[in-house]
C-alpha cells in the first residue's frame, strides 16, 4: 500500500519500500530500526509523524536528509534519489546546535556564509527570517544570553535562512517549556503558511501533531512503517490552542490518535523479518 496524499499538489517526497539499518562497526550486525515504509509527502504539505518510542521516526528524518542511505527501497524527491544531504532540505533538531561563539545574527547567517553569500546579502536575508522568529531585537546575542525557546528559534531562523524546499524537523520543541512552546507552535505554523514550506515534523506529542499538520502520519513500533495517516480537518488560519481546546472534534481527534499511537505499543513485539 503506497499512503499516498490526497490533497492533490505534487509530490515533494516520495519513499517506496523503505528499509533502513544500523550497522555495528565492530561486529557488522545489522539493526533494522525501519521496514517497508511508504510515503507521499505532496509540495507545501505540513506532515506530522507520530510513533512510539524507538520506531524510528529520528532514522526517517536522517535518511531523508541524506546522513543514512537506505538498505532497501528509495526516496525521492523532486525526481531525484537522494543520495546525500542538500540544501534543498533544512534539518532542525531537539538540541539548538547553534555556534556558542557567534551572535544570534551571525549564527543565523551561517549557512548562507557557508555558501559563500556576501556579507551585507546574508545580514539582509538573515534578518529577514529572525523578524518573522520575533528575534529582531536580540541579533548581538548570544546563545548563553537566551532561553531555550529563543536558541531554537534562531535555529528555524537558520534554516529557513538557506531558502530549503523541505524542512525536517525532529522534535524541535520537546526540549522548552509548555508555554514557550505553545507560542512556538503558533509561530511555527504561520511561518509555514508565508514560506510555503513543506515540513515533515516529527514529534511525541498527539496534541502537537494536530496543532501544526495538515496530515498526520503514525508509525508502528520499530522496525517502524507508516501505519496509518490521518488528515486534520481543521482550517490552518483557525488554528489557535484556545479555539482547538473547545473544540470536541479536536478532543476525539485527539484520542483517535493516541489509541493509534499505542497500538501495538502495549501489544506483544510483532513477527519481524529482516
Ligand atoms: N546510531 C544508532 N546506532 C544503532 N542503533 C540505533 C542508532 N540510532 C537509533 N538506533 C536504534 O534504531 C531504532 C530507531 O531509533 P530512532 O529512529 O531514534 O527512534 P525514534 O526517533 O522513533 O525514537 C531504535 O531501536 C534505536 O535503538
Ligand atoms: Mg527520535
Amino acid at each position: 500500500m503506497t499512503a499516498a496524499s490526497s490533497s492533490g499538489a505534487p509530490p515533494k517526497i516520495t519513499i517506496e519500500g523503505l528499509a533502513l539499518d544500523y550497522v555495528n562497526p565492530d561486529s557488522g550486525a545489522r539493526h533494522r530500526a525501519v521496514e517497508g515504509l511508504d510515503l507521499v509527502v505532496a509540495t507545501n504539505e505540513f506532515l506530522c509523524v507520530l510513533g512510539p518510542s524507538g520506531c524510528g521516526k529520528s532514522t526517517l528524518l536522517s535518511a531523508i536528509a541524506g546522513f543514512l542511505r537506505p538498505a532497501r527501497g528509495r526516496i525521492v524527491m523532486a525526481g531525484e534519489n537522494v543520495e546525500g544531504p542538500g540544501a534543498d532540505r533544512g534539518v532542525v533538531f531537539q538540541e539548538y546546535a547553534l555556534l556558542p561563539w557567534m551572535n544570534v545574527l551571525d549564527n543565523a547567517a551561517l549557512g548562507l556564509k557557508l555558501r559563500g553569500v556576501a556579507r551585507d546579502e546574508r545580514y539582509a536575508v538573515a534578518r529577514r527570517y529572525l523578524a518573522m522568529a520575533n528575534l529582531h531585537d536580540v541579533e548581538h546575542k548570544y546563545p548563553h544570553e537566551l532561553s531555550g525557546g529563543m536558541k531554537q528559534r534562531v535555529a528555524v531562523a537558520r534554516t529557513l535562512a538557506n531558502s530549503p524546499e523541505v524542512m525536517l524537523m525532529d522534535e524541535p520543541f520537546a526540549a522548552v517549556d509548555a508555554q514557550t512552546r505553545m507560542t512556538l507552535q503558533e509561530e511555527l505554523g504561520r511561518i509555514a503558511m508565508q514560506s510555503k514550506l513543506t515540513v515533515i515534523f516529527i514529534t511525541h506529542s498527539v496534541e502537537e501533531a494536530i496543532f501544526l499538520g495538515d496530515r498526520v502520519a503514525v508509525m508502528t513500533p520499530g522496525p517502524g512503517r507508516i501505519r496509518k495517516i490521518v488528515e486534520v480537518p481543521f482550517t490552518r488560519d483557525a488554528r489557535t490552542w484556545s479555539r482547538l481546546n473547545a473544540d470536541p472534534a479536536f478532543t476525539a481527534m485527539r484520542e483517535a490518535l493516541l489509541n493509534l499511537v499505542r497500538l501495538g505499543h502495549d501489544a506483544p513485539a510483532q513477527a519481524r523479518t529482516v
